[in-house]
């Protein structure tokens, strides 16, 4: 796939809003009418989101102060739902996606900061071992719907790699997939999970575990722990 540039005008845009319940704050997302796959908000996401807030319902400090990376962000819901819930969040992505990510995190920034969290966009294309990013210590590692072509999937199993060998403590990953019906996309699929597995444990978290009304049985919540 081609990294294509992108652009946009405020009147290319229109807001979305996603209530975090668990501390009545609303986001405000911008998404783009017509665009790249890094311009709407993918299903996968709000699975994750919710689910991070599932978790906060239940143990109100998981997130707090916790430093997390965000993989292929898109617009910005997880990493700015899991900085809202009070985590210093660096949200990445391929540079062309990073004027709208960044307009949404500005646009949150005061619910964020009032919750104690943060959060902060960077270009991160996988596979680019030379990131400093890649220096970094995290807690925690999110993705949402990341595995959709083939020629990301050895660079995006390659920077899950290098985060996790560059530090003392290993980062928990949590990771869903919305997984499609077609062949290719099937292949694309079973393909990362049998190279992942090689090197991560895998826990597939069971939906009755996940937020009530945001789960698919067409969505695949996974958490990871390198071996
Ligand atoms: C299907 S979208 C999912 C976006 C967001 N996580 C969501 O669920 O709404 C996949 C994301 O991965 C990003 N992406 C694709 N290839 C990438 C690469 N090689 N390096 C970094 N990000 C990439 C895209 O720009 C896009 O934002």
């Amino acid at each position: 796939m081609s990294h294509r540039r992108s652009s946009f005008q405020s009147n290319d845009l229109f807001p979305r809003e996603i209530d975090i319940e668990v501390c009545l704050k609303t986001l405000k997302i911008y998404q783009k009418m017509e665009g790249d796959v890094n311009c709407v908000v993918w299903d996968a996401s709000l699975v994750l989101a919710k689910y991070l807030e599932t978790i906060c319902h239940q143990r109100p400090d998981f997130l707090s102060g916790m430093k997390v990376l965000e993989l292929g962000s898109g617009l910005g819901v997880v990493g700015l739902t899991a900085a809202t819930l009070g985590a210093q969040v660096t949200l990445t992505d391929l540079p062309e996606a990073l004027p709208l990510l960044r307009l949404n995190i500005n646009e949150n920034k005061s619910k964020i900061s009032s919750m104690g969290g943060y959060a902060i966009a960077e270009s991160l294309v996988w596979g680019d071992t030379s990131s400093e990013i890649l220096k970094e210590e995290f807690n925690m590692i999110l993705l949402a719907d990341c595995v959709y072509y083939e020629e990301a999937i050895d660079p995006l199993i390659q920077t899950l790699q290098c985060l996790n060998d560059t530090v003392t403590k290993k980062p928990v990953i949590y990771l869903t997939q919305e997984l499609r019906d077609s062949e290719i996309q099937k292949k694309l699929w079973n393909a990362f999970y049998e190279k992942v597995s090689e090197n991560f444990y895998i826990e597939k978290i069971p939906e009755d575990q996940q937020h009530a009304n945001y789960r698919s049985s067409d969505i695949v919540l996974l958490k990871l722990n390198k071996k």
